[in-house]
């Protein structure tokens, strides 16, 4: 069928850089984990803004808390103290674990991920950064220095020098590659961009023994796996860890652009007056959106109904009789199945069905919905999932 191109869309290629993978569809409005087109066609949204709405589109905490906001005050730097910026530094200490105890808020996962390098730099007086194969950590060039993927990292090389790679959930090689001159080692919970793929508890934990014996830092990036996406706060939860820099982003403000490098007490003593600075980063908006987030999270166990949600839809997912399904796998509620052929067919067919999900490497599907979708949603993208299967 040829491609229909609407207004929209031709004045997006016509003015936009052409640096993203285009669907044939323009998003117009959400509600909880619907989305519509420009027709009024409804579809199940599974892509979740990548993981940025976890809470769902138009949640009403997070709408309200951006219109009052907006009608006191949007800017104020850092320079100045702040109201709702206080509150969210509090809020963020009581959620994240006794060791992460300061917190520098910034606007994006790749700008949380560039701070927490150069933050473990000055806390360590070490350059060397050990970081996880097939592990994605943004496009700026630190984080691109950790990111695996060599289409992305070698058009732009020379990247930052000191970076190294390991295989993910490999202890033995994990642990040989942190030495003494290892400033930090970084990695995802799972692994999201690559292909979903969980960390085990015991990699973790000897990860986290084997960088205190060393003295290198353990920086968990939990952008995408963070605000109960894994069926807890923070992923880090399943396996007992407690990192010395935690890199947040995506969902933390609701939606709303922000990102934050939580920190233990000894990295934080390390840095110095403008080490690292940001204009937007505190923002009173964004700020009262992410106090909104996480109360809203809280008072509706959003963690609980990840895990909930999750273990059933995997369940039915696991039912699917098709030759073409290699693996089913995920946490809570991101969720991936790995097949024995390219997604992208079977991707442009759920979108035909109204059901919007993303890829994770060229075989995965993968699922990141809303974590307030409904169930008779999920148990919907579970039966069409099966249909484009064979
Ligand atoms: C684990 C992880 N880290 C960092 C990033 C980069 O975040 P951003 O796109 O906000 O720069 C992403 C984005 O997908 C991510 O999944």
């Amino acid at each position: 069928m040829p491609e229909i191109h609407t207004a929209v869309q031709q004045l997006e290629d016509e003015f936009g850089p052409g640096t993203y993978h285009k669907r044939n569809l323009v998003i117009v409005r959400g509600q909880g984990a619907r989305l519509w087109d420009e027709e009024g066609k409804e579809y199940i949204d599974c892509v979740g803004g990548q993981g940025a709405a976890n809470l769902g589109h138009q949640n009403p905490y997070v709408n309200r808390a951006i219109i009052e906001q907006s009608q006191k005050l949007i800017n104020c730097t850092e320079l100045f103290y702040n109201d709702q910026r206080a509150l969210l530094l509090e809020k963020l200490a009581q959620i994240t674990p006794p060791r992460i105890s300061k917190f520098f808020l910034c606007n994006s996962g790749a700008e949380a991920v560039e701070g927490a390098f150069k933050f473990a730099r000055l806390a360590t007086g070490r350059t060397r950064i050990v970081a996880a194969m097939r592990g994605y950590h943004g496009k700026s060039f630190g984080a691109l220095s950790a990111t695996w993927n060599k289409e992305y990292r070698e058009p732009f090389e020379p990247l930052v020098p000191g970076f190294s790679h390991v295989p993910f959930d490999n202890l033995e090689k994990t642990c040989d590659a942190i030495t003494e001159e290892t400033a930090a080692f970084v990695a995802e919970p799972v692994q999201g961009e690559s292909g979903v793929r969980p960390g085990s508890r015991e990699y973790f934990l000897g990860v986290q023994n084997h960088c205190r014996k060393t003295g290198s830092l353990l920086i968990l990036d939990e952008v995408q796996t963070g605000f109960c996406r894994t069926g807890r706060m923070f992923a880090l939860e399943h396996f007992g860890i407690e990192p010395d820099i935690l890199c947040l982003a995506k969902s933390l403000a609701g939606g709303v652009p922000m990102g934050a490098i939580g920190m233990s007490d000894t990295v934080a003593s390390k840095l110095f007056k403008l080490a690292h600075t940001s204009t937007f980063g505190g923002n009173p908006l964004a700020c009262a959106a992410a106090n909104a987030a996480i109360q809203y999270m809280q008072d509706l166990r959003l963690a609980q109904r990840a895990e909930e949600l999750g273990r059933e839809f995997m369940a039915e997912l696991r039912q699917i009789q098709s030759s073409r399904i290699r693996e089913v796998r995920g946490m809570g509620l991101i969720v991936g199945i790995e097949l024995k052929d390219k997604a992208g067919p079977y991707i442009q067919q759920l979108m035909a069905k109204g059901v919007l999900v993303l890829g994770a490497g060229p075989t995965v599907i993968r699922y990141l919905p809303p974590l307030v979708i409904e169930r008779d949603d999920l148990l919907r993208v579970a039966r069409a999932t099966a249909e484009v299967l064979p």
